[in-house]
């Protein structure tokens, strides 16, 4: 397999860090914990740091220390198995991936430096501050016609269908340039994304899964193609002319890679960060109130959410050569679990850890973007549409509030966290 494939399966592991301590039961695919991760993720780290789980076949890193360091040192500890399947695939799915022309090549967070150093020059450019305020007024339109029409259905509603998975998706679209009538296909297509590189689906289900990855990287390939002959104000027209600029920098293979990665990583944590905002804020109507009569807090409580209720509660590095993590020998190979859940709720850190508060000083220090040289490209993406979606809900139903007594459920997954539906009501 070629080293730059974009999902590769990485079936080896060496032998746990000698002294390492094992747990083998834990996985953040177990159902307590998909549940509420903070009070167990806090217990393991209390217990050891750093340990071994064998379910998972990772080294489980817990504090903000170690995951700072793994991060800044992308040599040792490389992000090329980030976008990989966790589990073996089953022979069908893997067949139909090896499709000649299913080539996706690793582009942006698991392609290693230099080569990642030379395509962000391109993609930074593209998400400077000022492109992506330009999205800003599509956001207030976008949100404002889908609070309309949940208006119009009437209290109580859905709300992930009705605004919170609509919107980023086509903000995203939009930003990349992809034509409004593809939307539903296109959601469609990358809906299930998080479950082939994070979950753990059937054969059946990576089989079906593996024909949409096919469908949307042929669609990814036969948009570039026709971007090149009829550019316009939009990412993707900018990364040709990046491209066509420094060929040697960024390949055509490699823009059309970009096209087909962009469209799972900008939206789905979105998704899930505003079911995330509105699960913190609405049920603390004291804190809701305040939003409503000072939207300046927003900001702030985004970045409350981002510690407290994250939409990424981990990510994953794998070590390039032996190394040491909390005093134990790491050997080179070794699938690193990095758990943002234990890390944002530290009490060394974050006073009152457990705690959610909207005015927390240093809430912004969380870890859920990363850190380093692959720092999440979308922060401030991701960030402005929460905070838009937050501001015009609270101007237009300052009663929203949750329904009572639902049952909140979370997609089985290593790393994204959101609801899978939030019922929400008015008067
Ligand atoms: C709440 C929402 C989001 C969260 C929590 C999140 C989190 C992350 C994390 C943890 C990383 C890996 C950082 C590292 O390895 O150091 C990352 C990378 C990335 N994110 Fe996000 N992300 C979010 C939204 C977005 C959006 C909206 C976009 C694009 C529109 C985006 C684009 C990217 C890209 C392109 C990378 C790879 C950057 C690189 O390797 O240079 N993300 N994100």
């Amino acid at each position: 397999m070629s080293d730059n494939k974009y999902h590769q399966e990485r079936l080896e592991r060496p032998a746990p860090p000698p002294g390492c301590p094992m747990h083998a039961t834990w996985s953040p695919l177990n159902e307590d914990y998909l549940d509420e991760p903070y009070r167990i993720a806090a217990e393991l780290r209390d217990a050891h740091p750093v340990f071994y789980a064998e379910e998972l076949g990772y080294l489980v890193v817990t504090k903000m220390e170690d995951l700072e360091r793994i991060f800044a040192d992308h040599e040792t500890f490389a992000s090329v198995n980030v976008q990989d399947p966790v589990f073996p695939l089953a022979a069908e799915a893997q067949a139909v991936l090896a499709a000649p022309d299913f080539n996706p090549t690793a582009v942006m967070s698991n392609r290693p430096e230099p080569d990642h150093g030379k395509i962000r020059k391109y993609t930074r450019q593209g998400f400077s501050n000022s492109r992506i305020k330009t999205l800003e007024p599509f956001i207030r339109r976008r949100g404002n016609e889908l609070i309309d029409q949940m208006l119009r259905s009437g209290s109580p509603i859905e709300i992930v269908d009705a605004l919170a998975f609509p919107l980023p998706g086509e903000t995203v679209f939009r930003f990349i340039g992809f034509p409004e009538a593809d939307d539903e296909m296109l959601k469609h297509w990358c809906g299930d994304r998080k479950a082939f590189s994070w979950g753990k689906p059937t054969g059946q289900e990576q089989t079906e899964i593996a024909e949409q990855m096919l469908a949307y990287w042929r669609y990814c390939r036969d948009f570039t193609a026709a971007k090149q002959a009829n550019r316009g104000d939009d990412f993707a027209s900018e990364l040709l002319t990046g491209h066509e600029e420094n060929p040697d920098d960024m390949t055509y293979r490699e823009v059309e890679s970009i096209v087909y990665g962009l469209s799972f990583a900008g939206h789905e944590a979105v998704t899930a960060l505003i079911c995330n905002t509105l699960q913190c804020l609405l049920p603390r109507r004291e804190v809701w109130a305040e939003i409503v009569a000072d939207p300046s807090l927003i900001p702030n409580a985004i970045e409350e959410v981002l510690r407290w209720h994250s939409s990424q509660i981990s990510w994953r590095r794998l070590t390039t050569v032996d190394t040491e993590i909390g005093g134990y020998d790491v050997p080179a190979g070794t699938q690193i679990f990095m758990n943002f859940a234990s890390a944002n709720r530290q009490s060394d850190i974050f006073d009152n850890p457990d705690e959610f508060d909207i005015h927390r000083p240093n809430a912004a220090h969380h870890i859920s973007f990363g850190k380093g040289v692959h720092y999440c490209l979308g922060a401030k993406f991701a960030k402005m549409e929460a905070q838009l979606v937050t501001e015009m809900l609270a101007e237009r139903i300052p009663s929203l509030r949750l329904v009572e007594d639902q049952d909140i459920s979370y997609f089985p997954n290593i790393t994204f966290r959101g609801p899978n539906t939030l019922q929400v009501a008015w008067d």
